[in-house]
Order: structure tokens, then sequence, then C-alpha cells
């Protein structure tokens, strides 16, 4: 179930959390399928690895504490040599992760399905959708003024991944049921915003960039479609401009004299941005120190005006590059007819809200006849900016989800294909160019129910109260930034207090996933009823099984819905019909 959102005001009003940057519902599969791009095209500005600069990796600092130093089991995991998988020693519990050890503990929830997918780090390989797209949004934000940046390690604190970027302590989004727990202090990262402190700080080394992008794979527990998946990826960009507090020959500079130098030094920045072709609608672009989408106390409204037409103007850019590439590619393969199609790109801008960004803003792109979000940013909180120790900088940032982007770019219709290991499948693809996928095969779907009464206990009734996500998966639901989903579990401070009998929809996808994995290719509740006398509510789930490579056979099928109906039976909150 997840948030419906009916319109902007709302929206703003409710301060809610948005995620632009997760896989969306909206995003209309069967249309991508039918859009037109080209087999083969170049694209423009980028280049394949080879010729082009390595993005280096980054680590928030506090990552090498997490070593096994005086702590033999930790020792132990790293002698046994068995990544990501659960190794359990006495009543000990934990797991290698990007060479890393971890101990597990009771708020651990961890799964091997998830688990499965931690090493194949998709963003490196050069021939991959998700690579190519990561360095076409790269060549927009280029070295040496932005550090393109890959976090390959993806257990962060949770210090990184919601405090310090001011997430409140009941956000829906730290609940077990929406994100994977590593143990009490760290998870799986539910945002590449959870480097944002990280990059910051290398900012801090004279003569570093002023700007960077970071692309990290993402996690969350969600549900099944042909959009959503556990994992997936997301770019991140951010500017900064530094108030210098002497001039060319040292001497101090006044205060007044430091923020007109930034102030022009960002003035000529905006100029060099040039100009796009994009037809942009921006309703709001001015804002105010009420509380709807306010400019932050120590920024001065021409500096912020100035910043905001900064990171409008860079994204334009972005999204007239990489859908110009996707446009000249169709025709250029007779896809498309160059005269049906010669209308600028409609994009608009939204008003949103982010814990770590104010103002905010989220960016539209008219495609194919709907508005379809495509990402959230916004000026970065100066507080931030503070505990990196950059206090005399102020800037922007902003954050997509790269499968959305690929989606389109490639008409991929269902995001486990960015998992498939079939080469009918990736050799489809080659750095630097967009190609069209061509589907090999389409197997038959199988589909199963499995019906269940769940625990009367008040905390069970709250995640199912909504709407069917049969309907949320159609009308766009959001996720909540950062994993969370605040119509779906109750909220909790501490992941560890959470009811953990309590039934949550989130832990029904997690069983589908590890039994059937990729073969699971939807799961959506059909029916609901409350048992007239007993109060009791019953749920039904139709479980769509379908592998994108194979017909599967009716046996493997029926062993697996057996399976799941199995660990559901075991789940206490749950009893099968
Ligand atoms: N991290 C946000 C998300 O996952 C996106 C974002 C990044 C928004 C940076 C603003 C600035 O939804």
């Amino acid at each position: 179930m997840r948030l419906l959102f009916t319109g902007r005001a709302v929206r703003a009003a409710r301060k809610s959390f948005i995620s632009p940057t997760k896989p969306n519902r909206r995003i209309n599969t069967n249309a991508a399928v039918e859009s037109e791009f080209s087999r083969d095209v170049p694209i423009r500005g980028v280049e394949p690895d080879t010729r082009s600069i390595r993005p280096t990796d980054i680590h928030p600092t506090e990552q090498s504490a997490a070593s096994s130093q005086g702590d033999p089991f930790k020792a132990f995991l790293l002698e046994k040599q068995e990544p990501n998988t659960i190794i359990n020693r006495d009543a000990n519990s934990g797991v290698v992760i990007s060479s890393t050890p971890y101990r597990l503990d009771s708020t651990s929830n961890l799964s091997p399905s998830i688990l499965k997918l931690l090493d194949r780090r998709l963003y490196l390989e050069p021939n991959h959708p998700i690579s190519i797209t990561r360095k076409l949004i790269e060549s927009v934000f280029p070295q040496p003024v932005y550090q393109n940046y890959i976090a390959t390690n993806p257990v962060v604190s949770t210090a990184a991944n919601f405090d310090l970027l001011g997430f409140p302590a009941d956000h829906p989004g730290r609940s077990t049921t929406d994100t994977y727990y590593v143990n009490k202090d760290r998870v799986l990262r539910t945002h590449s915003s959870a480097h944002q402190p990280a990059a910051f700080q290398k900012m801090l080394k004279p003569g570093s960039a002023s700007g960077y992008t970071i692309c990290a794979d993402v996690f969350r527990r969600d549900s099944i479609d042909r959009s959503h998946f556990p994992v997936f990826h997301q770019m991140e960009g951010a500017r900064l401009w530094r108030k210098p507090r002497k001039d060319e020959r040292g001497l101090p500079l006044s205060t007044y004299e430091s923020f007109h130098r930034r102030r022009d030094t960002m003035k000529k920045n905006l100029e060099e941005l040039g100009t796009t072709t994009v037809d942009a609608e921006d309703p709001a672009p001015a804002f105010t120190l009420d509380n709807r989408n306010p400019r932050q106390l120590s920024h001065h409204h021409e500096e912020v005006r100035l910043m905001a037409a900064h990171l409008k103007r860079s994204l334009e850019t972005l999204v007239d590059k990489v859908f110009s590439a996707a446009k000249q590619a169709s025709i250029s393969s007779g896809h498309l007819d160059p005269s049906a199609n010669s209308e600028p790109l409609k994009v608009r801008w939204v008003e949103a809200y982010f814990p770590f960004t104010t103002p905010s803003w989220e960016l539209e792109v008219y495609w194919q006849d709907s508005w379809l979000e495509l990402l959230g940013c916004g000026i970065v909180q100066q507080s931030i900016l503070e505990q990196a120790d950059l206090s005399d900088h102020i800037g922007w940032a902003w954050g997509l989800g790269i499968e959305r982007l690929a989606m389109l770019l490639f008409n991929i219709p269902d995001i486990r294909l960015f998992w498939s290991e079939d080469r009918r499948f990736l050799d489809q693809f080659q750095a630097g160019k967009i190609s069209r996928y061509e589907p090999f095969s389409k197997y038959p779907a199988c589909y199963k129910d499995v019906a269940f009464w769940i625990d009367p206990s008040p905390a069970a009734a709250s995640p199912i109260l909504s709407e069917p996500s049969s309907s949320a998966a159609a009308t766009g639901g959001l996720a909540a930034s950062a994993g969370g989903d605040s119509t779906k579990s109750p909220p909790s401070s501490s992941p560890t207090k959470l009811h953990k009998s309590a039934f949550h929809e989130n832990d029904v996808m997690e069983i589908v996933r590890d039994v059937a994995g990729s073969l699971a290719e939807d799961v959506r509740l059909v029916d609901e009823f409350v048992h007239p006398t007993q109060g009791r509510k019953s749920l039904c789930y139709r479980i769509s099984y379908r592998s994108l490579e194979r017909t599967l056979t009716n046996e493997e099928v029926n062993d697996l819905h057996a399976r799941i109906c199995e660990r559901l039976g075991e789940m206490g909150a749950v009893e099968l019909r």
C-alpha cells in the first residue's frame, strides 16, 4: 500500500516524504515498450569506458571503524571467505559485505535473496544499460567541476542514511518493514544521499572539485511489480559555492565583499550553462520565508535565486540531453519521423519536500502523454554543510532513479530485466550507445492465489487499511523518501521496538522474493474482507509467476507456490485459509 497523493497542495502541506527517485509506478511500462528508439545510435558526448575517466569510489569516513580489529567473530567471518552469506557460530551471526565483516543482531532483516544481489555492480559493466545511463548523466556533470563517484559498499550507518540528513526519529522509512537492517546501527542504504556528508567532506581539500555526482545501488523492501525491485540505482549530484575569505593577494575580505564575490561567481557560472531547448513550466520560481517551500534564514534571497536558477538550468540541460539522445536515436534508425515530433520537450517544476534540502522541487517531464516524475532536488540544508565543516559554502543537490530513465531510454518493460544474466538481453547493449531493447520472447505467466487471516491486533490492521496495491500501481502512489511509506507501518524511532508479529505486506513480498526470486513478476492484493462475527481480516494475494527467459513448468510453479504458502504459514502474524 502506498501513499496516494491527490494534489500538489496536499503534498507540500503535509510535508510528506516523497521519492521521485524511486522507480515509479506511474511509468506506463507498456507505453515504454511501444515508444520509438533506435538500435545502436551513439550518445553524443558519452564515450565508451576506455576513453573516459573512471569514477572514484566513495566511502563514508566512519566505514573503516567497522573492521575486524579486536573482534574474534569478525576475524572468523573474514577467514571464512564467504561474502554475502549469513554465517552463524555459537550465539553469533554475521555477514561479510564488500570485504567488511558485520555482526547481525535482532534488528537484522537481511534476506538471502537481497544478499545475492550485492556484488553485481551493474553500474560498472560498461555495456549494461545502467552503466550507459550513468555515463550519460555524468557527461552533463563532468570533471573537473564535478568529481564523479561510485559508492561500492552499500552498508551505511543509520546516522548517515537518516540522522545526518535530518530525518525525524519517527520517520516511517526507518522501520524494519521498509529498510534492510544489517544490525541496529547499520542499513543497506535506502538512497544515495546517505553519501552526501562523505562527499561534502571530500570537498574540504583545497583545489578539490566544487561539485560531485554519486552513483549507488540502493535498497528498499517493497512491493513486487514490473517497475519495483528491492535493489535499484540512484544518481545524486551537488554543486557548492564558497565565500572567499581572502582576495587574490591574500588580504582578508570584508563580509560584504566576500558575499559579492560569491554572488558574482554564481552569476558567471549560470551564464556559462547556456540555454536549453526545453519548454519549462515553473509556476513557483520565487520562494518565501513562509512554511510552504521556504528558503533558509541564513541564505540571502538573491543567492537562493541564483542557486535555484543554476540547479534548474543544469537539470533541464540533463533532461534535454537524455531525451534528445533518445529522440535522435529513434530518428536515425527510422523508428521516428523527424517531422512528427518537432515540439520541444515539456518539463515542469513542482514544489516538494525533503528533510535535507529547502526550498525543494521535483522535475516532471511530459513523456508519452503523461507527466513523469524524474527527480528531486533543492538547496542543501546549511546544517549539513556545517557538519562537514563547509559553513562558508552554499549549494544545491539533486537525486534521480537510474532505472526510471533507463527504462524509457532503452524501452525496457520490466525492471527485473536489468538483473538478467541472459546473453540475449545483455548482448543487445553497447557502451556509449542507446539501443532499443528487442524482447526475445514473451513467456507465459501463471497466476496463483494465497489467502490468509491476519492477526487482529491493532498494529496489524494499519498496513492494509488503505487501498489495495493493485489500485496504487495504476494511480501512481509514491514511496516515502529513503524507503518510507507513511501508510505502511506503525512508525517507530527504534526499529527494534516494532511490533514483531504485526502483519506487514512487505513481509509477504520478502517471502515471495526469497522463494521465487525474479520468477515472481507481480504480487497484488486482490481481495480483502472482515469476518462478520469474528472480526478477523482476510487477505488474498495473487502472485504472478513468469520467467523472462523460459517457460516455467507447472510442477515448478506449484512447488514454488507451496513453499511460499508454507513460509507464510510459519509467519506468526498470519493463518492460511
Ligand atoms: N534522496 C532523495 C530520494 O531518494 C532524492 C534527493 C536527493 C532529493 C538530493 C533532493 C536532493 O528520494
